[in-house]
């Protein structure tokens, strides 16, 4: 198998399947406990939580585990609501969210709030001068992502950090760096967020838990009611098995970013070069310098989604944009920056990680150009026979 969809998952890392057997089998202990077992477990998670707290440049203090990218976005954005909503009403982020926070914002209109939903480029970039438009003094949250999960395309954090500075504005800038973690330079000091939403099984972790960073200071109502974990903030027994996997992942990342980042830039690169050098009427979707991670390129005159039928009976994992919209209607990120119903048509997303090697590159290349003569040319004998 060829698996190029890891915008959508990863495969877990050996050691981070070692580590969540470990604590199913073994180190079965509640945290709370007082006892030994216990004892062991509470230590398993101080040191998963100072392995994320590492690679995002942060302390301890101020990572809590989540269940994941989308409950990490769900408590940032209704906390900031619920605990400044008499501040002001007026909250902003972007059109090529991912729906853990696009829903967010719906559900916050639907409570009132007054939401902006900033517009970007032709390339998904957030468009800035609109940015600065929409920011009022009763302004209390910014949300944007730092990596788009279907484009790449990374957003300007650190410009919208100025623009919040240069404003006075008081507002909270939260980050979804569910794709960027791991790939891009992605620390509370870089994006100059103060909530930044990791996940787990993007960066060869388990599914079903992730991080939610809170810049010191920052008090968020908590998510979940009940035992009093996470320092209040989110009860509930912890998820040993996915906080053992987490931290092993978060440590892995931290260690090997920049040998994965050179090795996920070659299978790109490499792909890149041969759809544009093999295919006739491909274009790539996204910012020249979008995140080596992902590739997006529409095949003209062709169904993106037959395209990724095809490539699926050849072993080849690949898909037509974020795997939770794949069942929906059309691309909302394509769709927003504007580009023909061809071309979201013809979408597919490549998504690489480090295991990736430019030979599946080229033989990916030889089945896409297989898979795209054929249905040009089925599509042309369909037009003979209308005419
Ligand atoms: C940008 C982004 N945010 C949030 C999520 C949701 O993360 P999770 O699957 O961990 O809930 C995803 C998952 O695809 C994502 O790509």
């Amino acid at each position: 198998m060829i698996y190029l969809d890891n915008s959508a998952t990863t495969r877990p890392h050996p050691l981070v399947t070692e580590a969540v057997i470990e604590t199913l089998r073994e180190d079965f202990g509640n945290p709370s406990s007082l006892y030994r077992l216990g004892l062991a477990a509470e230590k398993l998670v101080k040191s998963a939580r100072a392995s994320v707290a590492k690679s995002l440049g942060a302390s301890p203090e101020e990572i809590f585990f989540t269940s994941g990218g989308t409950e990490s976005d769900n408590t940032a954005i209704k906390g900031v609501w619920e605990s400044r909503k008499k501040q002001g009403r007026r909250v902003i982020t972007t059109a090529v969210e991912h729906p853990a926070v696009l829903e967010c914002f719906k559900w916050l209109k639907g409570q009132g709030a007054d939401v902006v939903i900033l517009p970007v480029d032709g390339e998904g970039v957030v468009d800035l001068e609109a940015l600065k438009e929409a920011l009022t003094p009763d302004t209390i949250l910014v949300s944007v992502m730092q990596v788009n999960n279907e484009t790449g395309a990374v957003m300007p954090l650190k410009e919208i950090r100025d623009i919040l500075g240069a404003a006075k504005s008081g507002a909270l800038l939260h980050c979804d760096a569910v794709q960027g973690w791991g790939k891009e330079d992605c620390g509370a000091a870089p994006l100059g967020a103060d909530l930044i939403s990791v996940s787990g099984h993007k960066v060869h972790g388990p599914k079903g838990i992730g991080a939610l960073y809170v810049k010191k200071g920052l008090h968020l109502p908590p998510f979940m009611h009940g035992g009093g974990q996470e320092s209040g903030f989110r009860s509930g027994t912890e998820n040993m098995p996915g906080i053992a996997g987490l931290g092993k992942a978060a440590e892995l990342l931290t260690a090997e970013k920049d040998e994965r980042l050179v090795r996920v830039a070659a299978a790109r690169d490499r792909l890149k070069e041969g759809i544009s050098s093999e295919i006739e009427d491909a274009v790539f979707n996204g910012p020249e310098d979008a995140c080596p991670s992902v590739l997006n390129v529409s095949f003209l005159g062709c169904r993106g989604e037959v395209i990724l039928h095809s490539l699926d009976m050849k072993g080849i994992c690949v898909s037509t944009g974020s795997a939770c919209s794949s069942h929906s209607r059309g691309s909302h990120v394509l769709s927003a920056m504007g580009l023909s119903k061809e071309r979201i048509e013809g979408a597919v997303r490549f998504s690489f990680c480090a295991g990736n090697t430019v030979e599946e590159m080229d033989y990916v290349v030889s089945c896409l150009k297989e898979e795209v003569a054929a249905q040009r040319r089925l599509r042309s004998a369909f037009r003979r026979r209308g005419q």
